[in-house]
C-alpha cells in the first residue's frame, strides 16, 4: 500500500481507518474491533477489476472507480454516487455537483473546541466548554460528595485524539473541514464539519450531514427510540430493507416522536453478542437520520440537521458548522455500545459543578397540587419531605403572574402574591431554613397571550401576521432567534434566580413549533437552526452566571431529551408519565444512549395520574431508583405506614446513590421488546442491572409485568458477572401489603380472621409483611453462566416466609457485592 494514505484513530477497543484514495476522496476503510498495529490493511481495499452495468465511472481516467459502491466519509451528488448525499449545496443556476478531495490534515492531542458550537463534547481540562460554562473549577468547591464509583476514574485518565481533514472541491473554492475526535476510553468518535464558501457568489446549503458512515454490508436491524408525549423513547426494532429508512423530527425539538439516537445491531445480536453501531447527535432541534440499504448491499448511515426545514445561504467568505454527531462500535452486542455512550455522556457532555456530583433527592409539588396551592400547603409538603430525608424542594408551575391554569401568564416571571403573599424570597428562605435546597420551575421560551409580556411585545411571539395562529397548550413560542428577546430572557431569569435564591431550576418547554415567522431579516429556512443556536446562547450565558445551580431540562416530559440539552443541564425530566410499568419501557429505551445520571424519575400517586393504573409504592420506588430519584405526590397526607416505607426507600437510595446514578445501566431483559422468544416468561419481565466499572458491586431490578400461576423457578442470571469474583447477593427489604391476599388472609395470618370483618379492614390498612429474603453467596462463573434460583413465586398452593409474593407490575431489587469466599459463613 505504498501510495495509500491512511488515517488511523484507535480507541481502547476500536479502530477507525480512513483511506485517502488515488483521486483524493475519503473512504472508510474500516470501523470495528481494534486491529493490530501490524495488520495487513491491503485486504480491506476495494477489489474491483471490472466495471458495473449501467454504473457511472468516476472519470475517463478512473474507469474502475464507482462512487456508488465506495464506502465514503462524505458524499456529494453529481459524480456517480446515487445514495443520499451528505453535502447538498446549490450554486450558480441550481447546480449541485461537487467533488471534495483531500487537501491536507492535522492530528491533535485532545480536543480543541469546534468553532461556532456552543453545545459540543469536550475533554476535561481542555474544556470546550470554556466556550460553554467554564466552571470546572467549581467541582472542587462542591459541597455534595462526588460519586466515587463507576466512571469517575475513567474521567481523570481519559484521552482524546483529534484529526481535522481539509477537503476542497476539485473546481470551485468551496472547502469542507471534517473533524473527528476519538475519545479513547469510551470508544466514542465525535464528528462535525465546517463548510466554507470561498467563491464570489452566495451558495445555499440544502443539506450538510454531521456524520456519514458507509458500512460494507447491510445485514442489520435498526433500533430507534420512538413515541409521543407520555411514551417517549420506546424501542422500535426492524430489519434494514432496500431503500431509505428515515427517522426524523420536524417539530422544532429533538422530540418524543423520534430521538436522534440510533443503534444498528446484527439480526441475531443480543445485549452481549454481535456487532453493534450506535449513533447520536448533539442537537436539540430538527434532526434526520438516514439508514439506506444500497442496491449493492451496503449501508449508508447519516445524521444531522433535518434538511426538510433547513436551507442556509452562505455569502462569500462565510462558513457553516454542523452540530456534532457521535458514534461507537461494539463487537459484543448492544450493552457495550450503550455503556460506551453512557460513559461518554458522563465524561464528555455533562460539565460543570454537577458533573459526577451526587444529585439530590427531590420533592416536586406538581402532581400533588397542580396550579392550586397556598404557601402553607407548600410548606406542609416541604416539611413532610424533609422528615422523610428529601433534600430538595421544587416549586413547579403556578407561582408567577396570574397563573391559575395554563391559559395565562407565561412571560410574567414575578411572584403571584395571591398564592405566595410573603414573596418567593421568604418561601426560599423558609425552605433553606428547613435544611433543604430550593428549586423553581420556569418556562422561559414561551409567552401566553394573556400576559403583560405579550401586551408589551406581541411581535416577540412566533405568529404569522395575517394568519390565525395555531396554538399548543394555549401558548406561543418566543422568537429566540432575536438578540433582544434573548437578552431580555437572560435578564429576567437572572433576576428571578437571584431573588428566589434557587439551587435548582426545572427549565420547561411545553409546545412544539408552528406558524414559523420572524420579524428579523433572514430567510426562514434558517429559522429552526437559529432557534436552537439562540437557546444554546441563553443557556450558555445563564449556566456561566449561575454555575452552582442544578438545571433539569424538561419539555412536557421528554420531548427534548438529547445531548445538546445535556451540555447545559445535567439531568432531564424523562417523561411526564410516572406509571411504573410505562416507565420500564421509557427508561429502558432511554438507557441505550443516556446514563441513569441524566434521567429524572419520580414516585407519584397510585392510581397513577397518566394511566390510572394502581401499583405498589415499593415498585414505584424500585423503578424510579434506577435514575435521579424524586417524589411527586402529596407527602403531607401520607399514612404512618407509607411514611415508614418512604423513609426506608430514601435511606436505601442514599446508601447506594453513587451506584444508582453513576453506575452503568445494562438491560438483562427489556420486556415486550425482548429479543429472546424461547422463554415464555421472558417478555413478561424487565430486568435492569446497574454496575460499577469492575462489576464488583451491582444492583438488579427484577420487574414482573403480569402475574402468572405456577411458574416454577425464576432464575437470576447475570452474564456480566466477573467469573473470577465471588458475590454475596441479597434482596432489598421491602413491604408486601397483607391486603394483597384478600380473602386468603388466613394463609398468612397467625390468627383466624373473618372475611369482611372490621378486624380484617384494620389489618388490611395497617399490616404489611416483609418480603422474602434471598441471600446467596455464589461464584461469578455460576452467576454468569447459570444464575441463582430465586425463591419460588406465590402460586395459590401455600405460603412460607420464602415465598416471593409478586403480583402484577411488581418488583424486587437485588444487591450484589464482591466477597472473598464463595461459601456462606
Ligand atoms: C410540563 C412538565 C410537568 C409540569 C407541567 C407544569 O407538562 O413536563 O412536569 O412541570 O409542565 O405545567
Amino acid at each position: 500500500m505504498a501510495n495509500e494514505r491512511i488515517i488511523r484513530l484507535d480507541g481502547k477497543s476500536t479502530t477507525y481507518l480512513i483511506r485517502i484514495n488515488s483521486v483524493g476522496h475519503l473512504e472508510n476503510l474500516y470501523y470495528g474491533k481494534k486491529l493490530r498495529y501490524d495488520a495487513t490493511l491491503e485486504a480491506l481495499l476495494p477489489n474491483r477489476t471490472v466495471g458495473i452495468g449501467t454504473g457511472v465511472a468516476y472519470s475517463e481516467k478512473n474507469t474502475l472507480l464507482f462512487l456508488e459502491t465506495a464506502c465514503l466519509e462524505t458524499s456529494t451528488p453529481g459524480k456517480g454516487d446515487f445514495r443520499t448525499p451528505a453535502v447538498q449545496v446549490e450554486y450558480g443556476n441550481g447546480m449541485t455537483t461537487l467533488d471534495f478531495v483531500y487537501y491536507k490534515h492535522r492530528l491533535l492531542k485532545g480536543k480543541p473546541p469546534v468553532k461556532g458550537l456552543d453545545a459540543q463534547s469536550y475533554v476535561e481540562g481542555q474544556d470546550a466548554a470554556s466556550s460553554i460554562a467554564s466552571n470546572a473549577q467549581n467541582n472542587k468547591k462542591s459541597k455534595n460528595s462526588k460519586a466515587t464509583t463507576a466512571d469517575t476514574q475513567a474521567s481523570t485518565k481519559e484521552e482524546a485524539i483529534t484529526v481535522q481533514i481539509l477537503l476542497k472541491d476539485k473546481v470551485l473554492p468551496i472547502v469542507l473541514q471534517m473533524n473527528y475526535t476519538m475519545f479513547t476510553n469510551c470508544d466514542v468518535i465525535a464528528r462535525s464539519c465546517i463548510l466554507t464558501n470561498k467563491t464570489e457568489e452566495p451558495i445555499t446549503i440544502r443539506n450538510l450531514a454531521s456524520l456519514q458512515l458507509d458500512i460494507p454490508d447491510s445485514n442489520w436491524n435498526i433500533v430507534s427510540f420512538d413515541g409521543a408525549w407520555g411514551r417517549e423513547r420506546n424501542i422500535t426494532r426492524r430489519h434494514l430493507e432496500s431503500g431509505i429508512t428515515e427517522i426524523s423530527s420536524n417539530c422544532g425539538v429533538s422530540s418524543a416522536y423520534h430521538n436522534p439516537a440510533i443503534f444498528l445491531e446484527r439480526p441475531d445480536g443480543t445485549e452481549t453478542r454481535g456487532d453493534c453501531y450506535a449513533f447520536n447527535l448533539i442537537y436539540s432541534g430538527n434532526h434526520r437520520e438516514v439508514i439506506e440499504k444500497s442496491p449493492f448491499g451496503q449501508t449508508r448511515f447519516q445524521t444531522g440537521i433535518n434538511p426538510q426545514t433547513f436551507s442556509w445561504v452562505l455569502k462569500p467568505g462565510e462558513d457553516f458548522t454542523t452540530p456534532e454527531a457521535v458514534m461507537t462500535y461494539s463487537s459484543m452486542g448492544s450493552a457495550v455500545a450503550s455503556t460506551n455512550m453512557q460513559s461518554f455522556v458522563n465524561n464528555h457532555i455533562v460539565r460543570g459543578a454537577w458533573k459526577f456530583r451526587e444529585r439530590p433527592i427531590l420533592c416536586n409539588n406538581w402532581e400533588a397540587t397542580y396550579f392550586n396551592f397556598t404557601e402553607e400547603g407548600i410548606l406542609d409538603i416541604a416539611r413532610a419531605a424533609k422528615e422523610l430525608g428529601i433534600e430538595l424542594f421544587v416549586l413547579d408551575d403556578g407561582w408567577f403572574g396570574q397563573r391559575d391554569n395554563d391559559t395565562s401568564s407565561l412571560g410574567d416571571w414575578f411572584v403571584n402574591t395571591k398564592k405566595l403573599p410573603d414573596g418567593i424570597t421568604k418561601l426560599s428562605n423558609t425552605i433553606h431554613g428547613l435544611g433543604m435546597m430550593f428549586g423553581l420551575w420556569v418556562e422561559p421560551e414561551m409567552v401566553s397571550r394573556l400576559s403583560l409580556l405579550y401586551d408589551r411585545h406581541p411581535d416577540w411571539a412566533i405568529i404569522i401576521p395575517g394568519r390565525d395562529p395555531s396554538v399548543g397548550r394555549n401558548q406561543f413560542i418566543l422568537d429566540l432567534t432575536r438578540q433582544d428577546v434573548r437578552d431580555y430572557l437572560v435578564q429576567a431569569m437572572s433576576e428571578i434566580f437571584t431573588i428566589a435564591k434557587v439551587d435548582y431550576v426545572k427549565w420547561d418547554m411545553n409546545r412544539i413549533f408552528s406558524d414559523i415567522h420572524t420579524e428579523s431579516n433572514y430567510n426562514l429556512g434558517q429559522f429552526s437552526h437559529r432557534y436552537v443556536l439562540g437557546l444554546y446562547d441563553i443557556l450558555k450565558r445563564l449556566t456561566a452566571a449561575f454555575p452552582d445551580i442544578l438545571f433539569e431540562g424538561c419539555a412536557s416530559g421528554g420531548n427534548r431529551f438529547d445531548l445538546g440539552i445535556l451540555c447545559f443541564m445535567p439531568q432531564i425530566w424523562t417523561s411526564d408519565n410516572t406509571d411504573a410499568l410505562c416507565r420500564t419501557a421509557i427508561q429502558t429505551g432511554t438507557s441505550y444512549a443516556y446514563p441513569p445520571s441524566t434521567m429524572g424519575a419520580h414516585i407519584s400517586a397510585s392510581p397513577n395520574h397518566q394511566t390510572l393504573r394502581k401499583t405498589e409504592i415499593e415498585t414505584r420506588f424500585n423503578v424510579s431508583s434506577f435514575g435521579i430519584l424524586g417524589y411527586e405526590m402529596d407527602l403531607s397526607t401520607l399514612s404512618a405506614q407509607d411514611k415508614q416505607i418512604i423513609q426506608a426507600q430514601i435511606s436505601f437510595y442514599k446508601h447506594y446513590r453513587a451506584l444508582f446514578q453513576y453506575g452503568r445501566l445494562y438491560r438483562l431483559s427489556d420486556g415486550p421488546q425482548n429479543r429472546s422468544t424461547s422463554d415464555p416468561t421472558s417478555n413478561n419481565q424487565v430486568r435492569w442491572l446497574i454496575a460499577n466499572t469492575d462489576f464488583s458491586e451491582m444492583l438488579v431490578l427484577d420487574f414482573q409485568i403480569l402475574n402468572q400461576c405456577n411458574i416454577w423457578q425464576s432464575i437470576l442470571r447475570i452474564p456480566f458477572a466477573r467469573p473470577d469474583f465471588n458475590y454475596a447477593i441479597e434482596t432489598r427489604l421491602q413491604k408486601v401489603p397483607v391486603s394483597q391476599f384478600g380473602s386468603l388472609i388466613n394463609m398468612v395470618s397467625p390468627l383466624q380472621i373473618k372475611a369482611n370483618s372490621q378486624l380484617k379492614k384494620i389489618i388490611d390498612k395497617n399490616i404489611m409483611l416483609d418480603n422474602e429474603q434471598d441471600y446467596h453467596i455464589v461464584s461469578g462463573d455460576i452467576l454468569a453462566n447459570s444464575g441463582i434460583r430465586l425463591s419460588p413465586q406465590f402460586s395459590g398452593v401455600g405460603f412460607s416466609n420464602n415465598t416471593r409474593v409478586l403480583g402484577d407490575f411488581d418488583s424486587r431489587i437485588y444487591h450484589l457485592i464482591r466477597v472473598q469466599s464463595s461459601r456462606k459463613h
